[in-house]
């Protein structure tokens, strides 16, 4: 993993690069809280959405997160590694035999189940400390949580052990449908969960439940903490329910052109010759292919000269060629932009996402580790 700040390199020396720029993740994370005057916790999940782990925490934390969300424990012990001492929750699974780190480390986990909670005590009780952890509810996501009716039982049982529940939350399954009964049906099964234990004098101190979608749609849903990742790098969670025009997008993809050449009429281009030059055509190379998480498929754009161009032929492993035609002035060297802006024209995260038939999580979760992330203070 490539982790470089702006100041520190130069930039010609690249010939493909990924642009994170913390201020948009500062700004992103100072928004939601503003918007939802609640304590945030930034999902960093899967190296930070694909913008990097450490840096992505860092900016977010500077934002005024008090908390960062990841899916697995290595994941947190890799933060706390690196230098990052907020509060940190495992999402996801944690297995048993790491209970003694996530104590020493203090990191909270997640509680899902009964049987390995029990695990959990074992560990706690052999380590020596307490564990801090947060009960995950299912309401109507169909994947990880307890069910309402057994929670209070399960928070009795831990009472006085080597577990302290101070959180419990939820998770929605479409949020990102704005005024979605669905989720209102989740939210209205978490209060009644939270009502009963509030009377058995049960009810953990911090309630979450909101995703990006969430914060945007569903105010009722936002509680003590809410928890966004997709909002904090500046992507919409969905395209019913785009950001304020106040976020801003944290990445930017870039390369450089490492050939320009002009082909005669009938000359293949790239494996299996599938595009063939239909004139004198100019071709240029950049260095990008599936190897970098870039989609092998037809039909995609990025911009040189601030102008779209098409990807032409097979996308290779590591490189595409591009029609220059529209950019006569094209040259080795010159900048492509496949996310971001360049000129007047934008290609946006949700336009790759499309073509690519799937989510803006997805394509940037995709980014190969082997890009170089360039940090812009
Ligand atoms: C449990 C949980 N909370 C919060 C999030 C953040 O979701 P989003 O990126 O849509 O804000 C995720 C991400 O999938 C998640 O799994």
């Amino acid at each position: 993993m490539w982790g470089l700040y702006l100041a520190a390199v130069d930039i010609n020396s690249y010939s493909t690069w990924l642009e994170i720029d913390l201020n948009a993740i500062r700004n992103n994370v100072a928004k939601v809280k503003d918007l939802t005057g609640v304590e945030v916790m930034a999902v960093i999940k899967a190296n930070g959405y694909g913008h990097g782990a450490r840096p992505a925490a860092q900016a977010a934390v500077q934002g005024g997160a008090t908390w960062c969300g990841v899916a697995r424990i290595e994941e947190a012990l890799a933060l706390r590694r690196a230098g990052i001492s907020c509060r940190l929750l495992v999402l996801g699974y944690t297995p048993p035999s790491k209970i003694p780190e996530a104590i020493d480390q203090q990191i909270t986990v997640s509680l899902f189940d009964p049987e390995l909670t029990h695990s959990y005590l074992e560990f706690a009780r052999i380590n020596g400390g307490i564990l801090k952890a947060h009960v995950k509810v299912e309401t109507g996501m169909g994947r990880l949580g307890m069910l309402p009716e057994d929670v209070p039982d399960f928070l009795k049982s831990l009472r006085g052990g080597p577990i302290h529940v101070e959180g419990i939350f939820t998770h929605f399954a479409q949020a990102d449908e704005p005024q979605s009964d669905y989720t209102r049906r989740q939210i209205s099964i978490f209060n009644r969960l939270l009502d009963e234990l509030r009377s058995a004098d049960l009810k953990p101190q911090i309630v979450h439940a909101a995703n990006s979608a969430a914060v945007i749609n569903f105010p009722e849903a936002w509680y003590d903490l809410v928890r966004p990742g997709d909002a904090i790098f500046g992507m919409a969670p969905s395209p019913q329910t785009p950001l304020g025009s106040d976020f801003r997008p944290a990445l930017a993809w870039k390369a450089r052109l490492i050939s320009v050449r002009t082909y005669p009429k009938g000359s293949g281009i790239s494996y299996g010759s599938r595009y063939v030059t239909s004139g004198n055509e100019r071709i240029g190379v950049m260095p990008i292919g599936y190897g970098d998480g870039y989609r092998r498929i037809d039909n995609q754009q990025v911009l040189v000269g601030g102008k779209r161009v098409n990807v032409v032929g097979r996308v290779c492993m590591d490189q595409c060629m591009l029609q220059l035609d529209e950019v006569p002035e094209a040259k080795v060297g010159d900048e492509v932009v496949l996310i971001g802006s360049q000129g007047d024209e934008t290609i946006s995260v949700d336009e790759v996402a499309a073509r690519w038939s799937t989510i803006n999580y997805e394509v940037v979760c995709g980014l190969a580790d082997r890009l170089p992330r360039i940090y812009l203070e």
